[in-house]
């Protein structure tokens, strides 16, 4: 059982800085997910947290005690590597025991807990076997069976599946959460696969670049993304990204660029460059000639439909809007045709809004507070970026939009 605490860790390689101050709370049991590109950061932090690198400045705390300085053998957290990192002369039981040996287990102790970790894992059929002899599946749950028979305070993962097929990655990131919640322990997962980090994370540490884009639940994350890099990287097919201006209309904030208008909240601000997100499952798709092509609230985008992917279950229409691409995830039922002139409308409730130049989230904010405000009573609100990296992603407080028509008609 661990909690973990990281504060400001950097390392620099030469005058390369490969994590830029990054702070971690990770609270024990948790399961934190280290998502993001490659070439990020996260194998480079998670060794940091392990004790195989050291950070060039910053500290890391294990339930309030500095283990910046201490050996990784000394650490008392378990490793599962990408290459399994088996040792390929031994049988499974002998590479499961060889940490207990290391550590001079007793002999009872050591047969003991290798049988339980191999029980764990489903694995106590092939204790015998050379790793040469198993499949990469059952290589992978040695792996982590050999972190199990440590009882280590944390585990902690490098993209652990990825030397899997498809198939066997979706079993085992079912197992591996599983095992997580039998277990109890904290686990701290690095995985560049959105997928995988959606689906088993308790929370998620976005990195890019070095540093946090947004530390949250994966439905903070997916709900309220603190940036265009957020917004962009979680989701599949990804969250449309159109760059537009914000401006006010007849006392009403909306937001223009070819093809797009927006009529988003009452109130006042002074213009500005956004990029304007609505993700694919959140639009609906009209005929340009159809009486909802008219919505009286929200986002409506005119385009012509370029291409349309039949998913089995639902379909994707790509449009052409202006000069950018936007994606419709719907059902199939509705047969649209390659050239069709189409409306594609979206709640105010489903869009995002981000400052150009920094990336930002940008959050309408009603002066009068987050209580709807009264019809007599003019909302001056103003769009505010979250400037911390570290941003939490509460509700926002945006003042509902009243009732009326807006200049969408054609
Ligand atoms: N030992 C090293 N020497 C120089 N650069 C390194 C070293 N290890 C990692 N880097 C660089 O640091 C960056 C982050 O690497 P890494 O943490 O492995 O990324 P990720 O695991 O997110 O793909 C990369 O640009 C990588 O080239
Ligand atoms: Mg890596």
């Amino acid at each position: 059982m661990a909690r973990l605490v990281l504060n400001q860790i950097t390392r620099e390689f030469g005058d390369f800085t490969a994590t830029d101050r990054i702070s971690l709370d990770i609270e024990d049991g948790e399961f934190l997910v280290l998502l993001g590109p490659s070439g990020c950061g996260k194998t480079t932090l998670l060794r940091m947290i392990a004790g195989l690198l050291e950070p060039t400045s910053g500290s890391i705390e294990v339930d309030g005690a500095d283990i910046t300085a201490l050996p990784a053998r000394k650490r008392d957290l378990a490793m599962v590597f990408q290459s399994y990192a088996l040792y390929p002369h031994l049988s499974v039981e002998k590479n499961l025991a060889f940490p207990l040996k290391v550590r001079k287990t007793p002999k009872t102790e050591i047969a003991e807990r290798v049988r339980s970790a191999a029980e764990t894992v489903e694995i106590a059929h092939l204790l015998d076997r050379k790793p040469k002899e198993l499949s990469g599946g059952q290589r992978q749950r040695v792996a982590v069976a050999r972190a199990l028979v440590r009882e280590p305070r944390a585990f902690l993962m490098d993209e652990p599946l990825s030397n899997l097929d498809a198939k066997l990655r979706t079993a085992t990131r079912r197992e591996l959460a599983a095992l997580h919640r039998k277990l109890g322990a904290t686990f701290i997962y690095v995985t560049h696969d959105q997928v995988e980090a959606m689906t088993m994370a308790t929370k998620i540490a976005l990195l890019n670049g070095g540093r946090i884009e947004q530390h949250g639940t994966p439905e903070e994350l997916y709900d309220t993304p603190s940036s265009v890099f957020a917004a962009g990287f979680l989701g599949s097919p990804a969250m449309n990204l159109l760059d537009a201006t914000l401006t006010t209309t007849d006392g009403k904030i909306s937001v223009f660029a070819p093809g797009v208008e927006a009529v988003l909240w009452e109130g006042a601000t002074p213009e500005r460059d956004i990029v304007i997100g609505v993700r694919p499952e959140h639009l609906s798709v009209f005929a340009a000639g159809a009486p909802e092509a008219v919505p009286t609230a929200g986002v409506a985008l005119r385009g012509t439909v370029e291409l349309i992917e039949n998913l089995g279950r639902e379909q994707l229409v790509h449009c052409r809007v202006g000069e950018e691409r936007v994606t419709v995830a719907c059902e199939r039922e509705d047969a649209w045709g390659i050239g069709e002139l189409v409306v594609l409308a979206a709640p105010v409730s489903r869009v995002h809004l981000f400052d150009r130049e920094s990336g930002r989230r940008l959050e309408w904010r009603s002066e009068a507070g987050s209580t709807a405000a009264g019809p007599e009573r003019r909302a001056a609100g103003r769009a505010v970026t979250r400037a911390d990296h570290r941003a939490d992603s509460r509700a926002d407080s945006r003042a509902e939009l009243p009732a009326g028509s807006l200049p969408l008609s054609s």
